[in-house]
């Protein structure tokens, strides 16, 4: 298998370069390939010619996208565009990576891959403005939804993802922190996500899927766990979104079913908590604790 990864040096495309060891990956920096660049990528396209064109590239800052609107929009659906473009005339699968966000959290049940999507801010917007280009442009393409990723590898654009803003705070010898317990999704770790897509892209499936681990819980119950995971003294008070200050508004429940993986026989990644236990083992582990 041939495939260009771009992102490939961020959070999640780490580990789906981890995963596609072996096979034949290149992993262009953003200086190196600019997916705003449509003439960049689709000659990147003829010198590789690749099986699949791979993107995590997103502007993902879902509160500094309700003031840059531009920004947003420019790479979760123009720079998207570039990519279902050059994917298309290079006869290359597209796999693009999507949000949980594109749901309005009216739902009491997981939502499903065909539920309608009515994202609430800038970011929800933009990225499914990416999903109704991507469809428009290419049949040939796999669209992935998932949400609330953390990794080891640092995401670049956040620097730090929730579970390790957890571990720092415990760290620092904090004696309580405040986390809402009104917001309900699936925390997932990009090494499972990883495996999962690339599954997917093993198998030769296209369209539209939800992967996350299984299970759900609130951001406050998530950080009670890594606390509780890692013998740490700090406690968790439980607050609202209202009481926690974010620009954009955020879904009250945004799990994603899981069931379009298993009517193609992809196995359900494991539960969040074992997958979170995993996650800060290696941190431990690795004596490389947060920043
Ligand atoms: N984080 C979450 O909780 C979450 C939840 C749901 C969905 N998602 C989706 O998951 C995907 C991956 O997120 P992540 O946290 O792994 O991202 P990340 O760590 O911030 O990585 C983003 C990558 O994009 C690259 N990039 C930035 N601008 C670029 C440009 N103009 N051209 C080419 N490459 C560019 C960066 O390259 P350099 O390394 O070279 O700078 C970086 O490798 C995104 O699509 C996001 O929307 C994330």
């Amino acid at each position: 298998m041939r495939a260009i990864l771009l992102g490939g040096h961020g959070m999640l495309g780490h580990d789906i370069a981890s995963e596609l060891r072996g096979s034949d990956v290149v992993t262009p920096s953003a200086s190196e390939l600019d997916v705003r660049d449509l003439g960049a990528l689709r000659r990147e396209c003829r010198r590789v010619r690749p099986d699949f064109l791979i993107s995590t590239v997103a502007f993902h800052r879902v509160d500094d996208s309700e003031s840059q609107p531009d920004a947003a929009f420019t790479m979760n659906a123009v720079a998207t565009r570039n990519l279902a473009t050059a994917a298309h005339d290079a006869g290359a699968t597209l796999v693009w990576v999507s949000t949980d966000y594109l749901f309005d959290g009216g739902n009491t049940e997981p939502y499903q891959v065909d539920d309608r999507p009515l994202p609430l801010q800038v970011y929800g917007v933009s990225k499914l403005a990416g999903e109704h280009v991507i469809r428009l442009t290419t049949a040939d393409h796999l669209i992935v939804r998932t949400s609330g990723l953390y990794g080891l590898h640092r995401p670049v654009v956040q620097r730090v993802n929730f579970a390790d803003k957890v571990l720092r705070h415990a760290r620092m010898g904090r004696s309580r922190i405040s986390v809402p317990a009104d917001q309900v999704c699936t925390p997932t770790y990009t090494r499972d996500l990883a495996e999962v897509i690339v599954r997917l892209m093993q198998s030769g499936e296209r369209g539209t899927f939800h992967a996350t681990n299984s299970g759900e819980c609130s951001w406050a119950e998530f950080a009670e766990a890594v606390l509780e995971m890692i013998d740490a003294s700090t406690k968790v008070e439980r607050t609202t979104a209202k009481e926690y200050p974010m620009v954009a508004r955020r879904p009250a429940y945004s799990v994603l079913s899981l069931d379009a993986l298993a009517k193609v026989g992809v196995p359900q990644p494991r539960p969040w908590r074992e997958a979170l236990r995993d996650f800060l083992a290696a941190r431990v582990s690795a004596g490389a604790g947060p920043v």
